[in-house]
């Protein structure tokens, strides 16, 4: 405990203002997860309008949940883990103003011209070529910002969260921009300067990278900051942390080629994608591991602290995630899994289980401290906890049996070597796993509503007695 009001050494508002939108994007990303999760259960919520199509609102989900919930969350922990690890304010808090304007400037792009129709095509690159410039500008405001109030910085040290949060910055301006290339005919159209194998290359050297390092290393930031400081100890083993630091860091760039498999990419490239994601695992259960030992001699916290559980479970879903895509990536398996609901199970276990529980569990940490408050109710914290839990683990055990059902169909041979099943066949036969997938969804979204609504109540419970907790503010 400091006695000192550590909201006023450090620059706090814009990271309270990242915070809540991170929690109103994380409702509205689940809520259009949930609605083309029903559409794919129910076709009539279609509802004949290309505007509402799945194929439409289907990238409105992947970059309401990834860019506008996932981005705000890091930017919000990277921009408050910074100034407490390096023991200044940020270099620039107007910058950082310009950052957050910025960014939900694109969110509010996103959201209207990807109903409209206009993309690139290129997944989770979707957004056309003005707004990539914007994207452009905007991050590199942010990596400029981070990375100067690094180099202003009181500590020697410069603590391992940083490194990951700093591998994510370099990473995703290059991919972003490299990928991005393209060449304008309109102000809403442009063509990739890249073209056929080498187009699909480039796209997911980028598309794996976006997990590898933004859903990945940047997380791992997280996780490295707030395990410690919400379990009041030391990482386990901070050696430990420095190798899963540049195992990730060389490793995955490599992984690309295992999504495209049996493509006209030459063969050797998906055997090397291979080959080093399997090799991932070590760096990623070490990582994991790392973040769980933390807590050794101390698991009884997890008890009592509602926080802990969401920031302790969001690495068993990490490691289970990260042992999970080694394995599809193994051609065998691949030739399996790969255009089924199982690679939607796995994304949802990294995605619902790692980033939606470790920023849940970030914000949760954040919010006491930045509104100099109590939580507003913890119990809520726990059934939040309970509600996403319960809903991850419906969703993904749907997918698994949808996905691997899906693969055997499409498969079998009758004995004049024909197909057994017609393609039709084994859409109606999802029926009963979309539904169970909308439903665990639900509860999914549940959860977030329940977090938004007690982030509101936190808020306006200190805006109520604003100098109560002044003196007990946790650092
Ligand atoms: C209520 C929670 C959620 C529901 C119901 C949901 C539902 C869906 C559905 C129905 C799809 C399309 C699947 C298909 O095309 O067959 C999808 C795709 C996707 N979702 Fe979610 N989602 C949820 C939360 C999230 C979150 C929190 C994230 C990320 C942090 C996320 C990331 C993604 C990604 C990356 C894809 C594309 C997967 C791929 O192309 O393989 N989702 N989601
Ligand atoms: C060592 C770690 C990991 C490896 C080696 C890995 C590997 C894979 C593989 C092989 C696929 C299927 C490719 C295909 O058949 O098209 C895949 C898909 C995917 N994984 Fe992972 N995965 C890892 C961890 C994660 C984590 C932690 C997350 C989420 C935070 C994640 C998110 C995704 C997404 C979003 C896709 C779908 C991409 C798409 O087709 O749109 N992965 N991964």
């Amino acid at each position: 405990m400091e006695a000192t009001d550590v909201t006023q050494k450090y620059d706090f508002n814009v990271v309270r203002w990242f915070s809540v939108a991170t929690v109103v994007y994380l409702v509205f990303g689940t809520f259009v997860g949930v609605f083309i999760a029903a559409q794919l259960a129910w076709p009539v919520f279609n509802f004949d309008s290309p505007y509402l199509s799945f194929g439409r609102l289907r990238p409105l989900h992947t970059n309401a949940v990834i860019f506008a919930f996932g981005g705000c969350v890091l930017m919000a922990s990277a921009f408050y883990s910074v100034q407490r690890t390096c023991g200044v304010k940020l270099w620039s808090n107007k910058m950082a103003w310009f950052t957050f304007w910025g960014w939900n400037l694109i969110i509010v792009l996103a959201v209207i011209t990807l109903p409209l129709g206009l993309t690139q095509g290129k997944e989770y690159a979707e957004l056309e070529w003005p707004i990539d410039i914007l994207i452009a500008v905007v991050w590199v405001s942010f990596t400029i910002n981070f990375i100067m109030t690094i180099a202003t910085r009181k500590s020697s040290h410069i603590y391992v969260s940083n490194w990951f949060f700093l591998g994510m910055m370099v990473m995703i301006t290059y991919l972003h921009v490299v990928n991005s290339l393209a060449i304008p005919v309109e102000m809403f159209k442009s063509y990739s300067i890249f073209s056929s194998v080498q187009d699909a290359m480039i796209q997911w050297w980028w598309g794996h990278n976006a997990v590898g390092f933004y859903l990945t290393a940047g997380f791992l930031g997280i996780m490295y900051y707030f395990v410690p400081k919400q379990a009041d100890r030391p990482i386990f083993s901070y050696r430990l942390s420095v190798l899963h630091f540049w195992c990730l860091m060389f490793g995955y760039v490599w992984l690309g080629a295992h999504h495209l498999h049996y493509t006209a990419l030459p063969d050797w490239t998906g055997s090397l994608a291979a080959a080093i994601s399997l090799a991932m695992i070590v760096p990623s259960w070490g990582g994991a591991v790392n973040g769980m030992m933390t807590l050794s001699g101390a698991w009884d916290k997890l008890r009592t602290d509602y926080v802990l559980r969401f920031l302790i479970m969001s690495l068993a879903f990490y490691a289970m995630s990260t042992f999970e895509g080694p394995v599809m990536s193994l051609k065998v398996v691949n030739a399996l899994s790969h255009y089924t609901d199982w690679t939607i199970g796995h994304v949802h276990s990294g995605a619902l289980g790692w980033v939606g529980m470790v920023g849940a569990g970030a914000i949760y940490h954040l919010l006491p401290r930045l509104w100099k408050t109590e939580m507003y109710s913890a119990k809520l914290v726990n059934m939040h906890f309970w509600l996403a839990t319960i809903g991850i683990v419906i969703y993904i055990v749907a997918m698994w049996i949808s996905g691997i059902m899906q693969g055997l169909m499409w498969r079998d041979y009758d004995e004049f070597g024909t197909l057994t099943y017609t393609f039709a066949e084994s859409v109606s036969a999802m029926h009963p796993y979309y539904v169970m997938r909308t439903v665990g969804g639900f509860i999914y979204f549940s959860g977030a509503v329940v977090m938004l609504y007690n982030m509101v109540m936190t808020i306006r419970q200190a805006s109520r007695e604003p100098q109560m907790h002044t003196a007990t503010a946790q650092a």
